[in-house]
């Protein structure tokens, strides 16, 4: 799992009482939605895992590259001695490279909402760096959360690797943007990987994969439910769609409904038209300006870029 977060969980965020309640709410909007929160079960999660490797799905290779190539670069500018603090770790592989690079990070704080993928990979990276403190903090990173008191006086580096900035809508990346600039403090560095703007086959292909992974994780939520709230989708009447809108700037995921029927929920029927589509997921992609101009518009000043003309990560400075 390298790139998870808060709204990307295979952990019940609340109950499956509030699962129902958003499941039913998405399906009952006009037009339908499902929250992508509710993808990564554990099924999700090794979905999720194998689009990360597909050859169409470029993001995590080029941000793995990136921070391969660019590691020292990006250490130089760490002010000593500090903290590095990942929102939505998960599997803390790509906050590995940085700490390979950067002998000056004291403590690496990895917030995750799951403590299970946290504890696990925790416990080698210790191994792995023994002069490094590592401080595992199970917590919603989208919402306020403490820096643990001994490690409350380190200066402090952010990082929000994966894209998962572009699962945000635009104001909600500007306002997660200004509460990592509450949690991080003055002057300290945000490191940000951010998804490019480009061709648009390239873009087309990296959520429509040949094999039809992505197809299966879009579709696993559909299946999610009728696991854990026993409804009755029938899987083989939806498809995966995946299209760029340029005006918007974002890929968008849709399940789609192949004919008129109608779905059990919870004791709720819910009817679909043919062509019907469920919004399950947005994934906007950005300029280097136009990221920097959210970034400006949320208290931060780009520092830097680290790019290979198809990803790029933002060093920004509170
Ligand atoms: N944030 C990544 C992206 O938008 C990962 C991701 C989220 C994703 N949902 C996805 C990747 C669905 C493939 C399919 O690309």
């Amino acid at each position: 799992m390298n790139i998870r977060s808060a709204f990307q969980t295979g952990q019940p965020i609340g109950t499956q009482d509030t699962f129902a309640a958003d499941v039913i709410g998405g399906l009952t909007a006009q037009p339908k939605t499902l929250p992508p929160k509710y993808f990564y079960d554990l099924a999700g999660s090794a979905l999720f895992e194998r689009i990360t490797e597909l050859p169409e799905y470029y993001p995590t290779r080029c941000e793995i590259g990136i921070l391969r190539d660019q590691a020292p670069a990006m250490a130089a500018m760490f002010p000593p001695g500090c903290a590095l603090i990942e929102f939505g770790s998960g599997s803390s592989r790509k906050a590995r490279i940085l700490l390979g690079a950067g002998a000056t990070v004291a403590a690496y704080i990895a917030v995750d909402i799951s403590g299970d993928f946290l504890q696990q990979d925790l416990a080698q990276l210790e191994r792995d760096l023994p002069h490094l403190k590592v401080h595992p903090l199970v917590a919603d990173f989208t919402k306020p959360f403490a820096i643990p008191q001994k490690l409350a006086t380190l200066p402090r580096v952010g990082f929000f690797p994966g894209s998962t900035i572009g699962n945000f809508e635009p104001a909600e990346a500007a306002a997660f943007l200004r509460h990592a600039g509450q949690v991080l403090g003055r002057g300290a560095l945000f490191l940000v990987g951010v998804d490019l703007v480009k061709d648009q086959t390239v873009l087309h292909r990296a959520y429509n994969d040949c094999a039809g992974v992505t197809a299966q994780f879009n579709l696993n939520l559909l299946a999610r439910i009728n696991r854990e709230l026993g409804a009755d989708f029938d899987l083989a009447a939806f498809e995966h769609r995946a299209f760029f809108d340029a005006e918007q700037s974002r890929i968008e995921m849709h399940l789609v409904s192949t004919k008129p029927q109608q779905v059990h929920v919870n004791g709720a029927t819910i009817a679909f038209r043919r062509d019907e589509t469920i919004h399950t997921e947005n994934s906007y992609k950005y300029t280097v300006d136009s990221f920097q101009t959210l970034a400006c518009s949320a208290g931060w000043s780009p520092v830097e870029v680290f790019s290979d003309g198809l990803f790029a990560v933002h060093a920004l400075r509170r």
